[in-house]
């Protein structure tokens, strides 16, 4: 019947309005790109004549409905407008950071996370996210890593299952549910040195084992749509590349939504030297089959031309304008085009009280604790002073993150407010900022998406105050990072490590109080080596969104016994980066005492931190790892069993980790891969026994034959709370 519906809308199109349906217009009053007002006139005269698909930007109901308006009241078949907007980790109702959110390694909260966020942008109008971002990412100096799940591609597949399947909630129909967008298909997060944009220069098998396998993932749970890339891939820009989208994505996949393509990356394949103009552009994306031109006006300006010339098909152009009508029909937008235009329901849908009490719990569930050497935490909530120091500590925006949605500036609790919340009323808790980390505040009325940052690098004249402060304390929170800004788009560095005073201000601090407690807000790993010789407890925080200051007192005064685990690798030094745990082993990975082996002079070749890592308030054993077979065929499986018990005092929750080494293969494999994980609950004392399956699905990969195989040989698991885990077996495929 879709089809059909679908069939009955495309007959009767002219070619102008085929064209139109792929032409994507920013609303361009209130985010990524701002736009002159003639161009607004101009894309109202477009709409009008009903030639443009989908609209992004645009938000609330009231400018929803007038923009959908002009479409239904204006255009000769009134074919609705989607409406599309950035809602990567919450609408208004904000999450933490979708790289801070993966370290709970907590799938039914992210899913929910996700749904919220769907619930709040769709009661507000919308209908389609540009979430989730699925690219494995493994440089800390790239801006955008904070948007994604990490280093690992299993992780991030898992991960971004659970996101769509909280924005699309399996039935696009409901009203309480948004399309979600796979993006950046592909290879985003390999861009050259980490900066954004760049070259990405990976070959064939490291494009088909790590990249891809998450998008494959995104594919086959029934992503809506797809969204292409700015980055080219060993020379051919994602936009314009037939092999990943038509042969790949479209072809082997046989997936059939449609793919959008960055903004304005179809005209940027000019700037990159493969299209001479934008014409040779449109033709390009076209046949390599990016439905949807999202602000580079190619399409409306060129499909018709190239259609005439035959260097396009009109069964090409009826492929792109059905997938994007499937996808209108499935969202019920042909049904009723206001479907999403309730302002009672807009009302009583966003920010309410039941939104962020479970914002407060994913928050508290993403936080790590990697450093507690003192057992200095969880404080108790009758210590007497505490104080609250840096330049993160009373502020109440930088919690937001960036890619905030609606996020209001300065509406985070911030650590200072939940600690406050949570002491009894006879604790002394005092603040000093110490520092300004910034020299100037972008102008109001400004995005502050768009605009570089300005640091302090002068005016230390706040840390007398605060090392005073600091002295007469029993304990300090020092509350120091990354700005909101400093991660996110066009937002990445050569150094990882405290920009600003930060620096001077942690010295002071450390010196003048032992009892030193980190909190550390970033949206990348950052470079901890120093900070780690001066303190002994550290904990992440990353951007944890609205109900920042609430989650982590629940973690400091033991309410929350924290379980986050690293979803990256954290570094000695950003000269290590790109770093990742699932390397591979090089000819020369041993140690010896002279210099001719694979390593660095100067530091570690491996974390300070690793992948996985994360401690709790309590311990945990691994014990009796069993295989239920030793030796099983290609096709065969097996079960492997690790008993986990809670030694400690506390209940607590423990991320039971899988990792897998295939030993010898056609192509050299990584030294461990994670291929399982389970997330438990254990009372003090109490044991559970983990079982994982290995299957041909966990064991295979992209052989030297460029195909997904079992390989016969050896393979050694490892099982247990982090990417270093010892508890080992092994065992054979025939
Ligand atoms: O969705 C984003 C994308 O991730 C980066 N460029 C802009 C798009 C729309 O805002």
């Amino acid at each position: 019947i879709l089809s059909f519906r679908v069939d009955s809308v495309l007959n009767l199109m002219t070619i102008n309005e085929k064209i139109g349906q792929l032409v994507q217009y920013s609303g361009g009053w209130d985010a990524t790109g701002p736009s002159s007002s003639e161009n607004h006139q101009y894309k109202l005269s477009k709409l009008k004549k009903g030639e443009v698909g989908s609209m992004l930007n645009v938000t609330s109901v009231a400018a929803i409905r007038e923009t959908q308006q002009i479409v239904m009241e204006n255009s000769r078949l009134k074919i609705p407008l989607i409406f599309a907007y950035d809602v990567i980790h919450g609408y208004k109702t904000i999450f933490p950071i979708p790289l801070g959110e993966s370290a709970s390694w907590d799938l039914e909260i992210i899913q929910k996370s996700a749904s919220i966020a769907a619930k709040e942008s769709a009661a507000s109008g919308l209908q389609w996210t540009f979430a989730p971002m699925l690219d494995v990412s493994r440089d800390a100096r790239w801006g955008r890593i904070m948007e994604g799940a990490g280093e690992d591609p299993y992780l991030t597949s898992k991960i971004g299952v659970a996101r769509i399947k909280g924005f699309q909630g399996g039935n696009l129909n409901d009203k309480f549910t948004v399309a979600a967008c796979a993006k950046h298909f592909a290879g985003y997060g390999f861009g050259e040195a980490g900066r954004d944009y760049n070259t990405v220069n990976i070959g064939d098998y490291e494009l088909h084992n790590t990249v891809l396998p998450p998008f494959k993932a995104a594919a086959k749970s029934g992503v809506a749509t797809f969204m292409n890339a700015f980055n080219d891939v060993d020379g051919i820009p994602a936009t314009g590349h037939r092999e990943l989208q038509h042969d790949i994505l479209k072809g082997k996949w046989n997936w059939d939504g449609f793919i959008v393509s960055d903004w304005g990356s179809i005209g940027e394949m000019i700037a990159h030297g493969f299209a001479e103009d934008k014409k040779q552009a449109a033709e390009i994306a076209m046949n390599s089959g990016s439905d949807m031109d999202m602000e580079s006006y190619a399409y409306e300006g060129h499909l018709a031309e190239l259609l005439t010339e035959n260097k396009i098909t009109e069964s090409q152009l009826n492929d792109a304008v059905k997938r994007i009508l499937k996808l209108k029909f499935e969202l019920g937008l042909f049904d009723d085009p206001y479907k999403y235009c309730d302002e009672t329901r807009e009302r009583e849908n966003v920010y309410t009280k039941e939104h962020l009490k479970i914002a407060r719990d994913v928050a508290r569930k993403s936080i790590v604790l990697l450093k507690n050497e003192n057992k200095t935490l969880p404080l108790s909530k009758s210590i007497e002073k505490i104080a609250v120091i840096g330049p993160l500590g009373d502020d109440k925006d930088v919690p937001l993150g960036n890619w905030r949605g609606k996020g209001v500036y300065n509406s985070a609790v911030s650590l200072l407010e939940g600690i406050k919340n949570k002491v009894d009323k006879n604790v002394q808790v005092s603040f000093a900022k110490g520092i300004e980390l910034m020299s100037e505040t972008v102008e109001p009325g400004k995005n502050q998406f768009l605009y570089p940052i300005k640091f302090n690098t002068k005016d230390k004249t706040a840390i007398t105050e605060a090392v005073e402060l600091a002295k007469k304390s029993d304990v300090v929170l020092l509350s120091v990072g990354e700005n909101a800004y400093q991660t996110g788009e066009g937002r990445s560095q050569v150094n990882i490590g405290f920009a600003g005073l930060q620096n001077e201000l942690i010295d002071a601090v450390t010196k003048a109080n032992e009892n030193v407690v980190v909190v550390l807000m970033n949206g990348r790993p950052m470079d901890l080596s120093e900070i780690n010789k001066k303190v002994s407890t550290i904990l992440e925080c990353w951007h944890l969104g609205s109900q920042a200051g609430n989650a982590i007192s629940d973690v400091i005064f033991g309410d929350y016994n924290p379980s986050g685990k690293l979803p990256v690798s954290f570094p000695y030094d950003v000269g290590q980066e790109p770093l990742y745990y699932n390397q591979k082993n090089t000819g020369r990975p041993y140690s010896m005492d002279h210099v001719t082996f694979s390593s660095y002079r100067d530091a570690p070749k491996e974390a300070l931190f690793p992948f996985g890592f994360g401690l709790s308030y309590t311990n945990f054993k691994y014990s009796d790892l069993k295989l239920s077979r030793s030796e099983i065929s290609k096709d065969g499986s097996l079960i492997a069993k690790i008993r986990v018990t809670n030694t400690g005092d506390k209940v607590g929750e423990e991320v039971v980790q899988l990792y897998i080494r295939d030993l010898v293969g056609s192509l050299v494999r990584p030294i461990r891969e994670l291929k399982g994980f389970e997330k438990i609950k254990l009372k003090p004392q109490e044991s559970r026994t983990v079982s994982f399956e290995i299957t041909p699905e966990t064991l295979q990969f992209y052989t030297q034959n460029k195909k997904w195989e079992v390989e016969p040989g050896t393979f050694q698991i490892w099982i247990g709370g982090d990417s270093k885990a010892s508890t080992t077996a092994k065992f054979s495929v025939q």
